[in-house]
């Protein structure tokens, strides 16, 4: 889409005091990088007059939490690399798109992350146990991850995990899940789950999910239904 470009923004008075080179570059650096760079898979928003024509497209896509594409609901489950934009974040961009998008010192740049490819994560082997619905342990796992096993496009999922003490550990919510940004979620500390403890995938419709327990877990064997 060409929505993004225009010079519309060319005749923008500037009201802010926040810069591409000091405070915008640092978060799209590390948010927005990995994906848009020269040889990424998508334009490169790494310099100020590639992502200046984008500017208002940018507040729009991180406003309604398109990009960076992260398909999970942030602050349901504690993740690793989580990509998602903080409030602070969002309100730099929004106020730097707002006051005209200036360009600042460019002596202020931080340096340009490397190009590759470095800060992907291994993918997380284990034990997989598939949660379709309802399910109770019937041992003791330590959790390393989660990903989606079959969902439906535009669906959403949220799965929790309710300890035989009551307890409820969040871990994972899905919102309108996108194929195309199918991910593996890694927990920061790996989540232990006593024997008992209920896991719950609703609504079921959606589709099933799978967590992976480290390979360092206890007992072998599937858990029962
Ligand atoms: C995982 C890779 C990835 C990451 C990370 C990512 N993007 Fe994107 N982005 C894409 C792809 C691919 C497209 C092309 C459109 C599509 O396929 O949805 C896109 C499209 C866009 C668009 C154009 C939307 C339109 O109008 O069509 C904007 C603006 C954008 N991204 C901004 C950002 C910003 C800002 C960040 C960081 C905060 C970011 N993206 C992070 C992959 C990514």
């Amino acid at each position: 889409m060409l929505a993004g470009c225009g010079s519309a923004l060319g005749h923008d008075v500037i009201t802010t005091k926040i810069t591409w080179s000091r405070e915008v570059s640092r978060i799209v650096y590390r948010h927005c990088a990995s994906c848009h760079r020269e040889g990424g898979t998508a334009f490169s928003l790494m310099k100020y007059d590639e992502s200046r024509p984008w500017a208002k497209s940018i507040k729009e896509e991180v406003l309604e939490r398109r990009m960076p594409p992260w398909n999970a609901v942030k602050g349901f489950g504690d993740f690793r690399d989580d990509k998602g934009l903080t409030g602070e974040d969002l309100e730099v961009i929004s106020n730097w798109v707002e006051g005209g998008a200036p360009e600042g010192d460019p002596k202020l740049l931080p340096k340009a992350p490397a190009n590759d490819g470095a800060g992907r994560a291994e993918p997380v082997t284990g034990d997989a146990i598939v949660v379709d619905g309802r399910l109770v342990l019937d041992r003791e796992v330590t959790v390393e991850a989660i990903r989606a096993k079959s969902m439906l496009k535009g669906s959403t999922i949220q799965v929790i995990a309710q300890h035989p003490d009551g307890r409820i550990d969040p871990l994972l919510w899905i919102y309108n899940y996108q194929p195309k940004w199918d991910q593996e979620y890694v927990y920061r500390s790996p989540l232990r789950l006593p024997k008992g403890t209920i896991l719950e995938a609703s609504p079921a419709a959606s589709g099933t999910v799978e967590l992976i327990s480290g390979a360092g877990s206890a007992a072998k064997g599937t858990a029962a239904r």
